[in-house]
């Protein structure tokens, strides 16, 4: 399986804190927001890895992670998004990358407690489709919203302001390479996107679409309030670590 972190974006909602550089590369307690995606995907096994970026400071990330020595690799892959498209947009320069072969996709202001390699795994059993990681929020209005019934998902809505579930769809998903063809069908949405939820929507539709609930914390950090509260849960998170030897 090959890795796709999208790292691309205007940031908006952290200005003025991504006036001048890019959201990712901001700081969640003690590293940059990018490393933790990487981290998550070397730790599952993913070595093969393409960060997609945009924007005037995208020579950043090549001068921050280099060939990827400090995760434990010799290479890292980088493709640059021009304009903004959308999360969906930004996967569709990956396509020369995965090369027909099954990918995991994460969201670079994702932040998670623990290991998704039993969900890779998982994945790898499936075979072909998808498969999403859901978490239980307080405030899943915030987020891509699953509609479940019995052990299937029906529907996921984006950002609904009456949400059908407790769950958010979290940014780490897993597709096969019939991904590709599935945005190229797709129509911007009201915000002027190529949403990835309508990508999700799709092998919802084909019956497609399998599911993981995430464990341990999860968040995002796009806005000031997720942004020091991922701060928060990884500086807890090491205290913990610590604190065991
Ligand atoms: C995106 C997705 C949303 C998902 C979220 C996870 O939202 O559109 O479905 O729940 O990431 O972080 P964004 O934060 O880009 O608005």
């Amino acid at each position: 399986m090959k890795g796709i972190v999208l790292a691309g974006g205007l940031g908006t909602r952290l200005h003025p804190l991504t006036k001048v550089t890019n959201k990712h590369l901001l700081p969640i307690y003690n590293k940059p927001m990018i490393y933790y995606p990487i981290e998550l995907m070397v730790e599952a096994g993913i070595r093969d890895i393409l960060i997609v970026t945009g924007g005037k400071n995208a020579g950043d990330f090549l001068r921050l992670l280099g060939n990827g020595r400090e995760f434990g690799l010799n290479h890292i892959n980088y493709a640059y998004q021009e304009g903004e498209g959308g999360i969906a947009a930004a996967l569709s320069l990956a396509e020369f990358f995965a090369d027909k072969n099954p990918i995991c996709v994460i969201l670079g202001d994702n932040i998670v407690q623990g290991s998704i390699s039993r969900y890779v795994e998982n994945f790898n059993e499936q075979k072909s489709g998808a498969r999403i990681l859901l978490k239980e929020v307080p405030d899943p209005q915030r987020f891509g919203v699953p509609e479940i019934r019995g052990d299937q998902i029906v529907r996921i809505d984006e950002k609904p302001e009456q949400p059908a579930s407790q769950y958010a769809v979290t940014g780490i998903y897993m597709y096969d390479a019939d991904v590709f063809e599935i945005v190229k069908t797709l129509k911007p949405s009201k915000r002027g996107e190529l949403e990835i939820t309508d990508v999700n929507n799709c092998y919802i539709n084909n019956g497609r679409m399998q599911y993981d609930i995430l464990e341990g914390w999860w968040t995002d950090a796009g806005t000031f309030e997720s942004l020091l509260h991922a701060s928060n849960l990884v500086c807890q998170t090491v205290a913990k670590m610590g604190a065991l030897g």
